[in-house]
């Protein structure tokens, strides 16, 4: 098939792609369905199920395939990365995968935004993840949708309003106690609130509002409860 006739795909297709019944990796912007071939790889099937659904060019070129293997992979080819992905489809995706794969993370703020656009993307790379936000129904919404885009990892959601220390405390208890039973290896902020307005008119409550969701939730979620609570390895 001539380049110019490849079915383009978005990265976020090609990360759906993610198991044994398909699996998809991405090699120099191309996209190849390694399903039936994982099978027969000389290599063997896990290290393509490790790279499923994912750029897989570096682990590819750091293996040191044969001239004879760049040309099987051909035949696997079904499509290419679209303009607007193909930069992230490169070794940034490797990397995260190497950083945050087998890893367990907490995201507050996953119930929408930027904070559920991380949670999927480190779902994507292999993380389990805890999404966090004082909209229990978002964060519910957030954790089925990884749940159903993911083969691997743990996904849950847990109500908190992270501006609130006792239910920090909670949420620790719930890390430690029930998703994990052990420290979480990161911790993404993402919880926040505007309340704009002219400053004449906000009054003191909208700026103290804004203060601690934004800014006093972090000191309190990171520094005092999760990482005393984690680091310590407290059981309860
Ligand atoms: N979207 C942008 O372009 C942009 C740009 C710069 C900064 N920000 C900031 O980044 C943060 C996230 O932005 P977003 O676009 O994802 O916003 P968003 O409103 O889509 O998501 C914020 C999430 O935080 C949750 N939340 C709010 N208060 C909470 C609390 N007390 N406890 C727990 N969860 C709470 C909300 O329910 C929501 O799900 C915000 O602080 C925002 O101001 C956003
Ligand atoms: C369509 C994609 C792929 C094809 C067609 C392919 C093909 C091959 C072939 C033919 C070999 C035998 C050795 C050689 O000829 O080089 C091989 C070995 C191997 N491959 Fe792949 N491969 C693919 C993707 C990958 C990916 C993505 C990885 C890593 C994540 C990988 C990891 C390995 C490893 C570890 C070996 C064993 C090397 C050794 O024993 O020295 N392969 N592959």
């Amino acid at each position: 098939m001539a380049p110019k006739d490849l079915k383009t795909y978005s990265i976020a297709e090609v990360s759906k792609h993610n198991s044994a019944d398909s699996l998809w990796i991405i090699l120099n912007d191309k996209v190849y369905d390694v399903t039936k071939f994982a099978l027969e790889h000389p290599g063997g099937e896990d290290v393509l199920y490790d790279m499923a659904g994912q750029g897989a060019t570096e682990s590819f070129n750091d293996v040191g395939h044969s001239v004879d293997a760049k040309e099987m992979t051909e035949e696997y080819c079904i499509g290419k990365i679209s303009d607007d992905d193909s930069k992230n489809a490169k070794q940034p995706n490797i990397k995260m995968a190497n950083l945050v794969a087998g890893k367990l993370g907490v995201v507050t703020g996953g119930g929408s935004g930027i904070g559920r656009a991380i949670a999927q993307m480190l779902g994507r790379h292999g993380a389990s993840v805890l999404v966090v936000d004082i909209q229990e129904q978002h964060a519910k919404e957030t954790a089925e949708l990884l749940t159903k885009e993911n083969s691997k990892g743990k996904f849950a959601a847990f109500a908190a309003d992270v501006s609130q220390r006792d239910e920090i405390d909670n949420l620790s208890k719930y890390f430690a106690k029930d998703f994990a039973k052990q420290s979480p290896d990161f911790l993404v902020n993402s919880a926040g609130i505007t309340r704009d307005s002219f400053l004449i008119k906000m009054n003191d409550q909208q700026y103290d509002d804004v203060l601690n969701v934004n800014l006093k939730s972090i000191y309190m979620v990171s520094i005092f409860k999760m990482m005393y609570l984690f680091f310590k390895l407290i059981t309860f």
